[in-house]
Parts: C-alpha cells; structure tokens; sequence
C-alpha cells in the first residue's frame, strides 16, 4: 500500500483493458508479433470536416474557457441529434457535456449517490462502472447475464435485487463487452419495474448506438419510456461513433435539475470540456453523416468475419452481437485444460495469460467485466489482422490438453 493512496481510492484498480494493452505493447516492442485486440476503440481517423472545424475554431479564437457543461451551440447540436436520430424532444436546460462519456457518468453518480446506496449493474458490465461507484462511497449490485439470456437483463431477474438503497441501474445498449442491444418491447417491460421503485434511476449509456446492426431501429431507453423522463440519464458521446475517442466530448440528457448538479460539479474540478474539441463535436453531431454509415458497414463485415471464425473453433460458444465492436466468446470448454507447457487454465484470466503469450493475442478475460469464462475480442482492426488473430486463437485453443 502506498502512502499516497486514500482509503478511498484502494477500492479501485486501474482499468484491465489498459493493462493488458500495455503489456501487449511492451510485448511488439520486444519483437513479438502480437495482435492486439484488446481495446476499445475505432482504428478509423477522425473524419477530415471534423479535423477542419477544430482548427477553424482555433483561427476563430476560440480557445477560452466556456460554460462548464458545454456551449450553447453544442447544446443545440446535441439537442438536433436527439432530435434527428432518436425522436426525443430536450431543452437546453437537460444537457450536461464533458470530457468524454466516462466523465458525464462520473458526474452523474458523484450528484446522487449517498454513502451506501446500490448501483446495479447488470453483467458482463464496463468495468468503469463498478470502480466509479466504489470510488464515490456507493455499492455495486451485480446480476449476472450469462449467453443464455443473450447477456441480457430481464425483468425477472432485476425485481428482486431492488431495495430502498437501489439508485441506479446501469444499462448498456449496445453493450460493451458483449454487443447485446436492447429492443423498444425488452426495454419497456423493464421500465414496468423501474417505474415502480421512484428512486431508482436509469443510467443509459448509449455510446456505441452508432455501431449497430439489428434489424429493428435502435432504442433509446428514452423513447421506449418516455414516461420515466424523471428518472433516465441517456448517456452518449462523440468518441465511437465518429472515431474521436481522443477529443474527450460527451454529453447526458437528464432531467434539468440533475444537469444542473453535475455542471456544478464540472465547474469545480476540470472548469469545461476543451473548447476545441466542443467545436469539433458541433461538426460531428450536425455535419455530414457519411463517416458514421461508412464505418458502420465496416464493422458489420468485420463482425460477420469474427463471429463465423470464432464460431467454427470447437469448443467455442458464441453469439452474434447486434451493436458495438467485440465479440464475447464463452470459453468454458477450455477451463481446466492445459497449455503444452502444462500450466493449467484455471480461470479465464489464465486463458487470456496464454492466449497473449503463445497466440500472440491480446484479449481482455471475462472477469475484467464480471462474467467468466469469456474472452473479449475486439474488431475495430484491419480485417487482415483480424483474420491471423482468429486463426491464432483456433490454434491456441486447440493445442489446449
Ligand atoms: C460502455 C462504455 N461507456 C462509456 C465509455 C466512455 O466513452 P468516452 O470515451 O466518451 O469517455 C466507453 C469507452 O470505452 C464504453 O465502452
């Protein structure tokens, strides 16, 4: 333990996937051709009219602090996305931008939770979530989700869990790590319970809704339930769906006396998210939206890639996930087994330790999101690359005794 660290923060660990990205780095950079399929993140640029709109900005002088959650003119484009993409009337007044998603849900546990109270996170969750909510004195609630449900909540299983303590649930859709999404019908019938329990809020975390390939439109959780407007954050930012995970803008839409709580928040600890990138992301939101179909198309011809490769390694049991960029395989056939050098696969922690240094695949263990044995695979790569770390993976698992 070190001097340095508060109570408070041994509660937390640094985020797994960063960790196993590094050593994978630290791996290339010692000459090992690792694939690393670890991380969450588009290998796309930022397109070129979002690039051009910062550094108008910047020549514009617009490079002072600005209002703590965001300009007038990002709220309004904020305001014209809901609008356009998700049917969904708001006011200015229910808009909270900050550095990135992380931040607005940051902000939105740290105005509400009071010491104890219960954040339910259904898994396999993002990790953040759980670390947040230890972080701010709260208590993560954990309901697992395994394949079968198709990593997915039900009414049935959330009813139960919920107490006098319960403030949040945690909804993802589409879901890191597992590319479940939720359809209008699912989501409404777990408003039915949630409307029940007036203290318990809904955050949604809608970050990857551009990366989806259902049938049926995507749904907001605001829309499917319009009538728990008082008790729903939806979360969104500009990082996935325009490949702008380094600019650090997102926004919330919540109810106007909560924005107000968490812009308090904002004003005391990073003043505002950086003027430029609130003027790359008013681009983002209201410019051209050809990027977004563009990138879209290709994740799916990645996802169909993947998920048919995964598929045919026996063993593997895996579904096909309708948003986001991963695959969730279930490894379980595999726990147990051992490597040619005969350390046995406990965990999936262990497998994902092999996978890395005999596969040369970094992945990210099912533990890291509260639901084992997965392994969570990245496809925002070269198709290419793609295709050597599945048949890597094939092999690895097959040399398994
Ligand atoms: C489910 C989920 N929510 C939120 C975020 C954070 O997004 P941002 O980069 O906008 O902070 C991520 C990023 O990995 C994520 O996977």
């Amino acid at each position: 333990m070190s001097g340095y660290e508060a109570a408070r923060v041994r509660l937390i660990e640094p985020s797994p996937s960063i960790t196993i990205s590094t050593a994978a780095k630290e791996l290339r950079a010692a000459g090992e051709p690792v694939i690393d399929l670890s991380l969450g993140e588009p290998d796309f640029d930022t397109p070129p009219n979002v690039v051009e709109a910062a550094y108008a900005a910047m020549k514009r002088g617009e490079t002072r602090y600005t209002p703590p959650d965001g300009t007038p003119t990002l709220k309004d484009a904020v305001l014209e996305k809901f609008q356009r993409e998700n049917g969904l009337s708001f006011e200015r007044a229910n808009i909270s931008c900050a550095n990135g998603a992380k931040q607005v849900i940051f902000n939105a546990l740290m105005a509400t939770l009071e010491p104890g109270d219960e954040v339910i996170c259904p898994a396999p969750y993002w990790g953040s979530y759980i670390d947040m909510t230890l972080l701010l004195g709260g208590a993560p609630k954990v309901i697992k989700c395994p394949i079968g449900d198709g990593f997915k909540l039900t009414p049935t299983a959330l009813e139960p869990v919920i107490t006098p303590q319960s403030r949040w649930l945690m909804l993802n859709s589409p879901s890191n790590p597992s590319g479940a999404t939720y359809s209008t019908d699912e989501l409404r019938a777990l408003g039915a319970v949630i409307g029940r329990h007036p203290r318990l809020m809904v955050m949604s975390d809608e970050i990857y809704e551009q990366i989806y390939y259902a049938d049926e439109p995507f749904a907001s959780f605001a829309a499917a339930c319009p009538e728990l407007a008082d008790q729903t954050v939806i979360v969104n930012g500009v990082a996935k769906a325009y490949a702008m995970t380094g600019w650090r803008i997102g926004y919330a839409a919540a109810p106007a006396a909560l924005a107000r709580v968490m812009g308090k928040i904002q004003s005391q600890s990073t003043s505002n998210p950086c003027s430029i990138s609130q003027a790359a992301a008013i681009e983002a939101l209201t410019g051209s939206q050809n990027f977004v179909t563009t990138a879209r198309a290709e994740f799916q011809a990645r996802r169909d890639q993947v998920i048919s490769g995964l598929a045919a390694i026996p063993g593997v049991k895996i579904i096909e996930p309708t948003g986001a960029f991963y695959a969730f395989p279930n490894l379980g056939t595999f726990i147990g087994r051992r490597a040619p050098d005969g350390i046995l696969m406990e965990t999936d922690t262990d497998l994902a330790t092999y996978l890395l240094r005999e596969g040369k695949v970094a992945g990210v263990q099912g533990a890291a999101f509260g639901l084992s044995p997965y392994f969570r695979i990245s496809f925002a790569l070269s198709r290419a690359n793609l295709s050597t770390a599945v048949e890597r993976i094939h092999d690895a698992l097959n040399a398994l005794q």
